[in-house]
């Protein structure tokens, strides 16, 4: 089945007129992709409630959301075109609608199915509807829908996991009978429930809206020889969760990563440094326009006094390393004579509370974030404890992604209030 968008006969409708109030700049654009599953009749609804609330909604449907929905529907309720193909003629310079991303202000997948999930979480781009997820510069929320075994399977449940890491919102599912007959977990949300959150989210001001924010991430390496150094076990995953919910937030942010195994977020500016030396040159030459300096990163504390050029040999004899101190970065910003607001993290193995408090006064910052390092290295989940003048706010286990997003509203707080 080949559904190409369908084009009403008519363009002045009812719509058209329930809409007329919001002027096109001031429209919010969602894309509502609709994919394969027996909740596609609920996105209709959903599809009703948005455009009958002045939201310009366009519609993208998978092959597989065709069989259950038909494009004439979205058509009719939305008063736009429908597409269905990623290979249409129409489309501007044959750019398969890569412009429709390029125009959203927020992507809702309902109802996701689990194959779409899984296309999602590794970043296929097979078909219109993925393709325009991964050409995409705005926020993406997916209101799963499936067979309570196929949401309960460890692979949709990893897709998920992966998915939420990204900075995808997931709205759901809930629980009740299905489809096939079963009870169960994997009920899309009702059309209302999601209609409300899009609203809420076209509603909500971005919170760091025009502020830069500048953020350290990863390890670093510090060389001995030619092929050997000093690192540590940080993934950036918890940097790099920072930097996605402060783009969310709508900061302009510059993020500098030691190497890590992850895909830069959309920032605006991404830095690869290697060592904290270089660490320290990248931030002082970003510094001067930062509002916000976030030092995530997990700086080796110690390099060599010597780096050999060579392969040092190996001997039988002991070898000993002359280590002198890094530069403390987060110190040399807080102590500028006008700094940005500054967030520091702490990684303890012990004594948790005492020594952050003491870490906070001694850095000079404002906001220090605290977790236990033996829990949150490589993790996906961290249990944040925050320290401020206010006293400490515990941040209960969760993904580094909606820590993320916690953190960067306590920053925003903290901020205002000095600002
Ligand atoms: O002293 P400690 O390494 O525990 O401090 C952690 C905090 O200080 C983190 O925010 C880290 O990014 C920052 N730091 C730094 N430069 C260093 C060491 C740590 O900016 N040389």
């Amino acid at each position: 089945m080949h559904c190409m968008p369908i084009e009403l006969s008519f363009t002045w409708n009812f719509l058209s007129i329930m809409t007329s109030w919001a002027s096109p700049e001031l429209r919010k654009c969602l894309l509502l992709g609709v994919t394969g599953g027996v909740a596609a009749y609920k996105a209709a609804e959903l599809a009703r409630l948005l455009a009958q609330n002045g939201i310009n909604v366009q519609t993208v449907m998978t092959q597989a959301a065709c069989h259950f929905v038909g494009a004439a529907t979205f058509q009719s309720l939305t008063s736009n075109p429908v597409y269905t193909d990623l290979w249409d003629a129409n489309a501007t310079q044959n750019m398969a609608h890569i412009n429709l991303s390029r125009d959203a202000d927020l992507i809702l997948i309902a109802p996701a199915s689990a194959d779409f999930i899984a296309k999602l979480a590794h970043g296929m781009a097979d078909d219109l509807l993925t393709t325009l997820c991964l050409a995409r510069d705005c926020p993406l929320m997916i209101a799963p829908a499936m067979n309570r075994q196929m949401w309960g399977n460890p692979a949709t449940q990893r897709n998920l996991s992966q998915l939420r890491q990204d900075g995808v919102t997931v709205l759901g599912p809930a629980s009740g009978e299905q489809a096939c007959g079963e009870v169960g977990i994997g009920r899309m949300l009702e059309a209302v429930e999601l209609a409300e959150t899009v609203q809420a989210a076209f509603r909500t001001v971005p919170l760091l809206q025009g502020k830069n924010v500048l953020l350290t991430a990863g390890p670093t390496f510090e060389a001995i020889d030619a092929v050997r150094g000093i690192t540590n076990r940080s993934s950036g995953k918890m940097g790099y969760a920072v930097a996605r919910a402060a783009v969310e937030a709508g900061a302009a942010v510059t993020l500098i990563s030691g190497s890590v195994c992850l895909v830069p977020p959309a920032v605006d500016k991404f830095i690869p440094v290697v060592s904290a030396e270089d660490m320290l040159r990248a931030v002082q030459a970003e510094i001067a326009l930062a509002d916000i300096f976030i030092s995530v990163a997990a700086v080796a504390d110690y390099r060599v006094a010597h780096v050999s050029q060579q392969k040092i040999k190996k001997s039988d004899g002991n070898l000993a390393l002359e280590l002198v101190p890094t530069p403390d970065i987060l110190r040399t910003v807080s102590s500028l004579p006008n700094p940005p607001f500054c967030v520091g993290f702490a990684a303890e193995t012990e004594n948790l509370e005492e020594n952050a408090a003491m870490k906070r006064r001694k850095k000079n910052v404002p906001l220090l974030v605290a977790n236990l390092a033996q829990d949150a290295i490589g993790s996906d989940e961290s249990e944040l404890i925050l320290f401020d003048d206010s006293g400490q706010h515990i941040l209960p286990k969760a993904s580094k992604m909606e820590q993320a997003r916690h953190l960067i509203k306590h920053i925003h707080r903290l901020y205002s209030q000095q600002h």
